[in-house]
């Protein structure tokens, strides 16, 4: 007798390349460019998304000539107009492999930072971190969600996975974070309500609490000689976006039986 268990096969995975959209790329130096280029080694096809229309083709071009497919698409800003034209144009996209593109993974990895205290804050201050830390990814979520309402279950029982990078301040209030943090907070309480509302959709929806400092251009031209070679060297006291992605992968990954909402990430020595 042949064995009655039928392993069905990954039908929407093998027959159609999935897609990533990343959002908040930066100069591809950190958590945004690390995990576009971990998933484009896995097989998706990756959509760079950022303002920085120069940084945005540089870093496509080079996940392409390490022979992964990817596309950068410049955005002004993170309005629901804007947002809504990014995902038809993702979704019309012709990809060079195979024209068909399906929309599997979202990450929101944006993020408008204010560090002030709290009698500097400006109003526009308090705009900006509105627009950038709740507008922005609740106009994401929204057509990250409407585009994987159209995928079938792939082979671990999901549509599509949202995931959205966290800080610190997602969770804790400082004496320069009035603004920020607030902000954060949103960020994580969306994710929240729709890990609950769209899980019963077969979607995924996980936040990352990004609790520590990320190795990046920016964060190393903070330090100056030998804090900066320890900066860039002891993995103790600061996170590698390559880790980080390795999370995002991860979380990607798991079947539906046993999903994250919320995992947090920190470097061994971190004095939290
Ligand atoms: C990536 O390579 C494809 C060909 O495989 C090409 O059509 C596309 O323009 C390239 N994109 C970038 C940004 O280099
Ligand atoms: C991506 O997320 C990290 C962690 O919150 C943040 O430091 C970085 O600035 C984000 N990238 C962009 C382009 O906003
Ligand atoms: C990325 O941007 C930072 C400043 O935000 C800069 O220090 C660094 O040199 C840039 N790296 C690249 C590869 O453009």
């Amino acid at each position: 007798m042949l064995p009655t268990v039928i392993r069905r096969a990954p039908a929407a995975m093998a027959s159609v390349r999935p897609v990533l959209v990343v959002a908040g790329i930066g100069n591809a130096t950190g958590t945004g460019g690390a995990t576009a280029r971990l998933f484009a080694k896995h097989g998706y096809r990756v959509a760079l998304v950022a303002r920085n229309a120069d940084h945005l083709n540089n870093a496509a071009a080079e996940i392409n000539n390490s022979g992964g497919e990817a596309a950068a698409f410049p955005v002004k800003s993170y309005t629901y107009p804007e947002i809504n034209a990014l995902f038809k144009a993702i979704r019309a996209h012709n990809w060079p492999s195979q024209a068909k593109a399906e929309i599997r993974v979202a990450l929101w990895n944006a993020s408008h930072g204010v560090w002030k205290n709290f009698l500097d804050v400006t109003e526009e201050d308090v705009r900006d971190s509105v627009e950038g830390n709740i507008v922005g990814p609740f106009a994401f979520s929204r057509e990250a969600i409407l585009a994987f309402k159209e995928n079938e279950l792939d082979d671990r029982g999901r549509r599509g996975t949202l995931l959205f990078t966290g800080a610190t301040a997602s969770i804790r209030g400082n004496v320069v974070t009035s603004a920020f943090a607030a902000g954060k907070h949103a960020l994580r309480a969306l994710s929240q309500s729709l890990a609950k509302e769209f899980g019963k959709q077969n979607i995924h929806v996980a936040h990352a609490i990004i609790d520590g400092g990320i190795l990046t251009d920016r964060s190393l031209s903070r330090h100056e000689g030998d804090a900066q070679k320890e900066y860039k060297n002891n993995l103790d006291i600061r996170l590698s976006p390559e880790s980080i992605a390795e999370s995002y992968l991860y979380l990607t990954n798991q079947d539906r039986s046993a999903w994250t909402w919320e995992l947090d990430l920190r470097p061994a020595h971190e004095k939290w």
